[in-house]
């Protein structure tokens, strides 16, 4: 079958950086081809070029057999590729329907369309993807999963046939996610080929034909997803064997870090908990359960309406972040993109932001010891960059997530809060991120973490406690042989479980 995009020999470099070097891409008509990559691969790279955002420094690009030449982004429209954003580029106090038809409403195809029409179309649109959105409604007021939607309605109605979305379930609730799968094979029905870029291989099994596994900037393979196992995968990815290894338990006595009591505020109630030295534990829970609001709480973010929150057993009131800093916290937040990272400051600048203080005398900053913290700890979690000095959002989306982690490293916080701290990272990367996290405990510092993949909690914690509807309704204290009661609570709920199972803080 005739390929209905090929692009051959694609290079692109950047300032230290050569991001593609003579890939190969070849996607058929109506299938939904998965891009698959190591944090800094060069996948979003590739798919920018495709987009004119980028312009290529060598190579072709063929549509239906045909070569041509992408200038620049609305050029890439006019040929008919829809391009949808790891961040999404929906104008936020504008309505549905404005965002819908922005850009397409001018165009002669549509004379120019009156709001009436415009309303009724992007409705119709709305109402084919099966999604309840009211098109009059400002796209601010949406959940993450619908603005995603609107971002596809966007593409249908520029009559997009090729549809490239950049790991668009990052931020989507379960429930939405199904709607994404459903709305993509809908699309597929329609003739429409979709570029699907993900880290979550059961995703790509679940909705993918094909993928396209690039490492390096280099391409490496194309394969059926039917004809092959996620070992295999992975091994294509980070380019070698997959090895398992043993999670060591530690059994030492319980020191006491952190304690909660009774804490309940607008989203929870009755959260009782304690983390000890060396503990790492997991908040598991559906979306909505109020995992993230235990950590937002604990963080100064959210309000604590009443209870008590002990820090070395001293009661502490923590009414702002910079409070819950001062007092050893740090924050890897879920939404790196708007609440973590200072994308147009440097990776150095972004890893010593909370560490200020520690890092300077009489106010001035000791400009080589930053040098040196920040060289060992990049280093440390293996973050790609050219240098300490490019710019936050010339990095891979994973490779700012380790920069935010080791921002808490370096400022030597002692509880650490992650939420959802592998997000849009890679398998590889992953891993080396549990690491981070077991090396971080082994040295006496307690961490919590709020994950919904539990397999992922099940590799990290040593204990886990499930919420639901904003109350912890059970702890397990062997959770890697307690998987199915696990999942089990987390979907149907029970009581509040009272009290943490105290232990007895032993004095040294
Ligand atoms: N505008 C830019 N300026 C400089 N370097 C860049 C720029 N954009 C990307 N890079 C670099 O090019 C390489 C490929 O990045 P790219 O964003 O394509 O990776 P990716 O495969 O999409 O990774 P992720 O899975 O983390 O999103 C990385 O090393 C990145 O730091
Ligand atoms: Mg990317």
């Amino acid at each position: 079958m005739q390929p209905v995009l090929e692009m051959k020999n694609i290079s692109k470099e950047f300032p230290g950086v050569k991001a593609l070097d003579s890939v190969q891409f070849s996607v058929i008509p109506g299938e939904v081809h998965c891009l698959i990559g190591a944090n800094g691969a060069g996948k979003s790279t590739l798919m920018k070029i495709l987009a004119g955002v980028y312009s290529k420094d060598e190579g072709d690009i063929f549509l239906q057999g045909k070569k041509v030449d992408i200038t620049g982004p609305s050029q890439s429209k006019e040929l008919g590729i829809a391009t949808i954003y790891q961040e999404l580029s929906l104008i936020e106090h504008l309505t549905v329907a404005e965002n819908i038809f922005l850009g397409t409403y001018m165009k002669p195809r549509y004379g120019i369309m009156s709001w009436k029409k415009i309303n009724e179309e992007s409705s119709k649109i709305i109402t084919r993807l099966g999604i309840p959105i009211q098109v009059q409604k400002k796209v601010s007021e949406l959940s993450a999963g619908h603005k995603q939607i609107v971002e596809l309605a966007k593409a249908i109605a520029s009559h997009a046939k090729l549809i490239v979305m950049d790991e668009p379930s990052t931020t989507l609730s379960e429930k939405e996610v199904n709607t994404l799968y459903r709305v993509i094979e809908d699309l597929k029905r329609q003739g429409i080929t979709i570029i699907f870029i993900s880290h979550k291989l059961e995703e790509l099994f679940t909705i993918g034909d094909r993928v396209t596994v690039l490492r390096d900037g280099k391409y490496v393979a194309t394969k059926k997803l039917k004809e092959i196992s996620q070992d295999e995968l992975i091994e294509l990815i980070i380019g070698h064997k997959v090895e398992k290894k043993k999670r060591e338990t530690s059994k030492r006595t319980f020191q006491e870090l952190l304690r909660v009591e009774s804490l309940s505020n607008h989203k929870l109630s009755n959260i009782n908990l304690q983390l000890g030295k060396g503990e790492i534990i997991g908040l598991y829970g559906l979306v909505g359960s109020g995992r993230t609001e235990v950590l937002k709480a604990l963080y100064g973010v959210d309000q604590i309406k009443k209870g008590s929150v002990f820090i070395h057993g001293n009661k502490q009131k923590i009414t702002k972040p910079s409070k819950a800093i001062q007092l050893g916290m740090g924050l890897v937040p879920e939404n790196r993109k708007s609440e973590g990272a200072l994308l147009h400051l440097s990776v150095r600048e972004n890893a010593i932001v909370a560490s200020h203080g520690h890092l300077s005398k009489f106010t001035v900053l000791l400009r080589d010891k930053v040098k040196d913290v920040v060289s060992k700890t990049i280093s440390e979690l293996r973050v790609k960059t050219p240098t300490p000095d490019t710019l936050m959002m010339n990095l891979s989306g994973g490779n700012q997530q380790k920069v935010i982690i080791s921002r808490w490293l370096i400022h030597n916080s002692e509880i650490l809060l992650f939420d959802e701290p592998t997000q849009g990272i890679d398998v590889g990367a992953k891993d080396e991120i549990y690491r981070v996290m077991r090396e971080v405990a082994s040295q006496g510092k307690g961490i919590i973490v709020v994950s919904s993949e539990i397999n992922e909690l099940l590799e990290v914690c040593n204990r886990i406690l499930v919420m639901y509807d904003g109350k912890i309704v059970g702890e397990f204290d062997d959770p890697q042989n307690q998987k199915e009661e696990i999942l089990h609570l987390a979907v149907k709920g029970g009581d509040n479980v009272e009290s943490s199972k105290c232990r007895k803080t032993p004095v040294d």
